[in-house]
């Protein structure tokens, strides 16, 4: 990329970062097609506000992994439209099966890629929160304005810190995690994700989102009596929707799902698999016991 074509006007001149992928944006999606990103709909939003297109993948919630070649599409858009890529790549150790993760720092010569990382879902230590952002910025168009490092520094004056010792520790547990640590992860998730599958099959009231195993952490259903081939109202009674659905659960069964809404997604639920199989049996007992109380069968 030559740099003096890069118009770097776009750096300067903006907030941060202007996510224009967000959780709300679902129509930017193909769900046919693993939940590829509709370019024609990112051309039509950009303005000369826009400072990234930002992705995360692996997703959440939906829990795709992009393809070296969608990325690779995505870095041309992003140069075409002189535009960075901020990629949030906290999940990419929660993969397992055949879509392998490609970071997007791969086409880095394309496009200057700014990449976010954390522990938390890799190592299961979500409480820590500590990450990382790197800049792969191989044509030096961010040494052409400071505006992108004072304003991360001045993120980080307002923010939470993570404790020190944890931060001590990073190196080591980046460097030195065997990669058995990760492959048992990864069966350990996959085993789950098969088993909340065939539970959730079980259960009348939710329509589950199938697609190739790829990776899971979460998985996201849609309330049966919602999806598009059925506009009947549902079979339960006395459920609005799916925060009505979430409220009564966790009232009544202590049992917690995110509701779709959360994610611009009304009519879902967002189920965490990352526990133990006695855990998930239990949990699954409940829903299917909430489910069956609540329809009128
Ligand atoms: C896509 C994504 N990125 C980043 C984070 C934040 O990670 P952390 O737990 O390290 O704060 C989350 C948390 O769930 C997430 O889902």
């Amino acid at each position: 990329m030559n740099q003096t074509n890069y118009e770097t006007e776009h750096l300067t001149n903006s907030a941060l970062v202007t996510c224009q992928l967000s959780y709300s944006e679902w129509s930017q999606f193909f769900p046919e097609k693993n939940y590829e990103i509709n370019f024609e709909s990112v051309r039509k939003q950009v303005d000369e506000n826009t400072f990234a297109i930002f992705i995360i993948n692996p997703h959440n919630p939906n829990g795709n992994v992009y393809s070296e070649a969608h990325l690779k599409q995505i870095a041309l858009l992003a140069r075409d439209l002189g535009i960075m890529v901020v990629s949030d790549k906290v999940f990419r150790w929660a993969v397992f099966g055949s879509n392998p993760f490609v970071p997007m720092a791969k086409f880095s010569s394309i496009v200057p890629v700014m990449t976010i990382g954390s522990i938390s879902k890799g190592w299961t230590v979500p409480g820590w929160r500590t990450g990382w952002v790197v800049l792969h910025d191989l044509d030096g168009v961010f040494k052409c304005t400071k505006m992108l490092l004072t304003a991360a520094k001045q993120f980080l004056e307002i923010n939470f810190k993570p404790p020190t010792v944890i931060q001590a520790a990073i190196p080591t547990i980046l460097k030195d995690t065997p990669k058995e640590f990760f492959h048992r992860r990864q069966m350990f998730l996959k085993d789950k994700a098969d088993l909340a599958y065939s539970k959730l099959s079980d259960i009348p009231s939710f329509k589950c989102l199938k697609h190739a195993p790829s990776y899971r952490y979460y998985i996201l259903t849609t309330f049966s009596y919602i999806s598009q081939t059925q506009l009947k109202i549902s079979s339960f009674v006395d459920i609005k929707d799916d925060e009505d659905f979430c409220e009564k659960l966790a009232t009544e069964e202590n049992l917690v799902l995110l509701p779709g809404i959360a994610f611009a997604l009304r009519g879902w639920a967002r189920h965490s698999v990352d526990m133990h199989t006695q855990t998930l049996e239990d949990a699954f007992e409940r829903l299917k016991s909430f489910c069956d109380r609540h329809s009128d069968r």
